[in-house]
């Protein structure tokens, strides 16, 4: 076995990153391949996605770019037998959702949002094969304290929290799940909030007053998937500049 490096994470190892082309998926990607993870990095995106993988490769990082739409069973399927690059494939981080500004029917969002969450765990779990896998999902502080519009995008975040208690509690021999609740972060789906009136008002109510970056949410994701937290199972951690305490 190699020596472990950062956070703990053995040379071998593979992380699937869903929504890998953007925000917090692509600084997921990034960073995981900074502590020597060997990147597959998922997307709707083709060529963001092959933007991001270009770019780990640049730095002398590994990684595979997978267009792939994780809502539906058919190309997850098939993006899970064009995953295969780097062996094992230990860890998955589950970020890939619609926009919380999506007008979407409720029930079609909740099996887009949390139905995905499920479909890309399930058959990853069914071909991980490899010890102590672990698996990261993103939720939001609109899942577990904060009220927002439309209806789905609260519903399915705290579903996805729902979800991610099941796995630990009953699939625990099967994977170690947590998951983390970013609030406002810094990607092109906030683009131009910061500087709005509305903006400054809410970030006035956040007490490091500014938005999240990508990269911080994402060393959260990283800590948890990481052996460095290996007693941790069942967790949403919030990573939200104090916002959702001040409430
Ligand atoms: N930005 C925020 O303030 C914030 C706050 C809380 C939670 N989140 C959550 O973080 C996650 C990432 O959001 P972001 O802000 O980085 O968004 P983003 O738009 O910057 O990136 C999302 C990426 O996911 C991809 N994607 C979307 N649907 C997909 C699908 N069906 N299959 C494959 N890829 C798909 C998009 O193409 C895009 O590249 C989402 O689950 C979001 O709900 C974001």
């Amino acid at each position: 076995m190699s020596a472990p490096i950062s956070f703990g994470f053995a040379a071998q190892d593979a992380v699937i990153v869903t929504g890998a082309a953007s925000g917090i998926g692509r600084a997921t990607a990034l960073n995981a391949a900074r502590l020597g993870l060997a990147v597959i990095a998922w997307d709707l995106d083709e060529a963001g996605v092959a933007a991001t993988a270009e770019t780990i490769r640049a730095s002398g990082g590994r990684a595979a770019a997978v267009p792939a739409d994780v809502t539906d069973q058919a190309q997850v399927e098939d993006a899970l037998a064009r995953s295969t690059g780097f062996g094992r494939v230990r860890y998955l981080v589950n970020n890939a959702g619609p926009a919380s500004a999506s007008e979407l029917e409720f029930d079609a969002a909740l099996t887009m949002a949390v139905g995905s969450m499920r479909r890309v765990t399930m058959s990853w779990l069914e071909r991980a094969a490899a010890p102590e896998p672990a698996l990261v999902n993103v939720s939001s502080v609109a899942g577990n304290v904060i009220g927002t519009a439309p209806d789905w995008y609260p519903a399915a975040k705290a579903a996805i929290m729902g979800y991610t208690r099941h796995l630990a509690a009953y699939r625990s021999d099967d994977v170690r799940a947590n998951a983390v609740a970013p609030g406002m972060t810094d990607t092109p789906r906030l683009q131009g909030f910061a500087a709005s009136d509305v903006g400054q008002r809410v970030l006035q109510r956040v007490p490091l007053h500014r938005l999240g970056t990508p990269e911080e949410i994402s060393w959260a994701i990283l800590f948890l998937l990481s052996p460095l937290a290996s007693y941790i199972n069942g967790v949403l951690l919030t990573v939200d500049g104090g916002w959702t305490v001040t409430q």
